[in-house]
């Protein structure tokens, strides 16, 4: 494939995305030390936790708390989600770099992930900006089953365009497209970002891509050829919303990164200590995560011959 593209940003996004949908909370202190491990390995963004009810989503709870742990670096901006105003206050309390607020295309995933319709949701991200333009903190938008509902099957690019035309209205710097149940094939990406671009020239996009289907990584191919610069994965392949039916793991970030090395685009990530983060969360959640380089290892990795046998015919 031919792209013009030497660089993208990850955000990497395992304690937010990866942590929320795990049956096993996370101890605080293991969530610090593998957000610092990411910033030792070279993440410009992680989106470190949520700011959201700890009722909906007890396994980030302690975001108030991780946060005080992390050994932060100038160059390393830390995000949050942020569902509403009181969000906000707690993520300005905590001195966050960016908050990045949240919707979904369709009102039946809002209303379910966020018990209010798109259209209140808007209204409470106007308070939201408020605050954060008043403690000088830029604001980015998520649209969740931005390619696809779970209920509702499938989203009109217009309702995405909608949206993002809010967004920019309300002065947020960016749109992450979230593919929350995995349902983007490059068709449906590549329509979404040209008329996006069209109809919105000069905003940035963010993909954010779900490998339940298996074609995430292809996506992101796809977002390649259209230019776009900036994605979010997850350690491990882990991720999931748990307010979708059979949300499965994100495109995982030691397969993005490997095979960004490979076609010569730059991520600024060191992907050996990356595997070892994606071990040490094996470790933690107790079972095998699904990402492939995590256990494979790098391309050119060299066996030890002696332990394999020799086919012969006898
Ligand atoms: N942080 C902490 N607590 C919050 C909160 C926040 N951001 N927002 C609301 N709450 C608390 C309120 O203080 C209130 O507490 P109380 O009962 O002790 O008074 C309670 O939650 C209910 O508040 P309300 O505004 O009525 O919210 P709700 O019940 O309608 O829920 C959301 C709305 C947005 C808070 C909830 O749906 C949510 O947090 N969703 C996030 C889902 C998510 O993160 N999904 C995965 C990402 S895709
Ligand atoms: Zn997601």
């Amino acid at each position: 494939m031919d792209t013009n593209i030497k660089e993208i940003i990850i955000t990497e996004v395992g304690t937010r995305d990866g942590f929320q949908s795990e049956k096993k909370t996370v101890d605080t202190k293991d969530k610090i030390l593998l957000i610092n491990d990411l910033i030792l390995a070279g993440f410009k963004r992680i989106e470190f936790s949520s700011f959201v009810s700890p009722k909906a989503i007890p396994q980030l709870a302690d975001a108030d708390e991780v946060i005080k742990g992390i050994k932060r670096k100038s160059d390393t901006t830390l995000t949050a989600l942020v569902p509403n105003l009181r969000g906000a206050i707690r993520a300005v309390d905590a001195k966050i770099d960016e908050i990045v607020v949240f919707l979904s295309a369709s009102e039946s995933h809002n209303n379910k992930n966020l018990n209010r319709s798109i259209k209140e949701s808007l209204l409470g991200f106007e308070e939201v900006i408020k605050l954060a333009n008043d403690e000088n903190i830029p604001v980015h938008g998520d649209i969740s089953t931005a390619f696809g509902c779970p209920f509702e099957g499938e989203i009109p690019s217009k309702k995405i365009v909608e949206i993002t035309k809010e967004y920019k209205k309300l002065g947020f710097k960016g749109v992450t497209l979230g593919d929350t149940t995995g349902m983007a094939t490059p068709p449906v990406v590549s329509r979404a970002i040209r008329d996006i671009k069209e109809n919105i020239p000069d905003f940035e996009i963010t993909l954010h891509f779900h490998n339940t289907r298996g074609v995430g990584l292809a996506n992101v191919l796809v977002g390649l050829n259209e230019g776009i610069t900036n994605y979010e994965s997850c350690f491990g392949g882990i991720g999931g919303c748990p307010f979708a039916p059979d949300a499965t793991g994100n495109i995982c970030t030691e397969d993005l990164v490997y095979l960004m090395h490979e076609m010569n685009i730059y991520t600024g990530i060191d992907l050996n200590k990356l595997i070892n983060i994606a071990k040490k969360a094996e470790t933690i959640l107790g079972y095998s995560l699904p990402g492939q380089v995590m256990h494979a290892g790098p391309r050119l990795k060299k066996y030890s011959i002696e332990n394999v046998p020799t086919a012969t015919g006898a």
